[in-house]
């Protein structure tokens, strides 16, 4: 775990999610202040985020439930907590979702954007860190992924969300200094992860027996990158402070989807049920990160292979789902 240089006083928006309950723990660990604010909405169980919660105010964070689109309640948290940095890791993500549910994106992605940019902008201490997303790549098709390619073509609402992030961001730099950093994080997994991700969705499901949905049959690869790496990426990225800068924070090691399932089947020791399915629509070939700029700028270094990070995965799994552990195993051809 990297020192903080100087303790920060942080604003951790999505604080119950995902990256946002590892980074809260890891900001606390090293001595930095860090108070949480999450609605926990129903995306997926908020049981999962009410435990994360519940395991942060153990350590000693405490997160408060609001809306980021509150406006008086981000003015209020920012003066009376004396805050120094904005990390703002609070969104709808998901592709699948997108498609059918256009308007979370737009209240959490846009207008809640723009609460934080607005409630930001007064503060002429505060920087700002948010994540934005390897899907602004959308339909590119060279890789690996620079951050200075062209990101025109996002592939779904998600990504063009996310895409949107990005210039508002710029705009508020431009116009009132705000000091702004994006993070293009590439499909992060591990322990206290997402149920709606697939590496989580299939384990669960070959778990319980049932088919698992592959699209394109497969032939697709992603640039999986294990939760510890991304947290130190960004606390990177925290001590840097940048003016304005955007960075990738990916594995740079992409592996085939049907490697994925291999690594799952193996770890629980069950064959999984494939069903093969054609492209899902709003969904890309590749995401790959060229993390050169990362590495010069931030010393980004992923560390955890794809094969010790799920196994670490479903270890956790395992111990937080124990109802849902199959009975019996058969894997007896591998
Ligand atoms: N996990 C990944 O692979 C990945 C990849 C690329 C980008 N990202 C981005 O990183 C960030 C964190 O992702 P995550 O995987 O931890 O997701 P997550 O869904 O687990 O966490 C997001 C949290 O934000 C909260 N939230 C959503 N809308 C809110 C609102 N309007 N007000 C207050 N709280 C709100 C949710 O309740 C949730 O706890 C998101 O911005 C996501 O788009 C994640």
């Amino acid at each position: 775990m990297q020192k903080a240089k100087s303790a920060k006083r942080i604003l951790l928006t999505g604080a119950a999610g995902f990256i946002g309950y590892h980074l809260a723990l890891a900001l606390k660990k090293r001595g930095d202040f860090v108070v949480g604010v999450d609605n926990f909405n129903a995306y997926y169980d908020p049981q999962l985020k009410r435990d994360r919660r519940d395991r942060l105010a153990k350590a000693g964070v405490e997160i408060l439930t609001a809306d980021i689109r509150d406006r008086d309640f981000l003015r209020l948290s920012l003066m009376h907590n004396d805050i120094t940095h904005v990390v703002h890791l609070a969104a709808q993500a998901g592709v699948r979702h997108s498609l059918f549910e256009p308007d979370d994106y737009v209240a959490s992605n846009l207008q809640g954007f723009v609460s934080i940019l607005e409630a930001c902008r007064t503060n002429a201490r505060l920087k700002l860190i948010y994540a934005s997303s390897s899907s602004v790549y959308g339909l590119n098709k060279k890789t690996p992924f620079r951050v200075d390619d062209k990101t025109d073509h996002p592939a779904n609402l998600y990504g063009a969300t996310k895409k949107a992030n990005e210039v508002m961001a710029h705009a508020y730099h431009h116009l009132y200094g705000l000091p702004v950093t994006a993070l293009r994080y590439f499909t992060a997994y591990g322990p206290w992860g997402r149920p709606d991700m697939a590496y989580y969705r299939f384990t669960r499901q070959i778990c319980e027996g049932q088919p698992i949905q592959v699209f394109n049959r497969g032939l697709m690869r992603r640039d999986f990158t294990y939760i510890d790496d991304i947290v130190n990426g960004t606390l990177a990225a925290i001590d840097l402070g940048a003016e304005c800068e955007i960075f990738n924070l990916g594995d740079n090691r992409p592996i085939d989807l049907l490697y994925l399932i291999q690594l799952l089947e193996d770890a629980l020791r069950i064959r999984a049920i494939k069903e093969m399915l054609p492209m899902q629509i709003g969904e890309v070939l590749e995401t790959y990160a060229d993390i050169e700029k990362s590495q010069r700028m931030l010393g980004f270094q992923p560390k955890v292979s794809i094969e010790d990070g799920i196994l670490k995965f479903i270890e956790w799994y395992r111990e937080y789902h124990p109802a849902k552990q199959p009975t019996y195993c058969f894997l007896n051809d591998r």
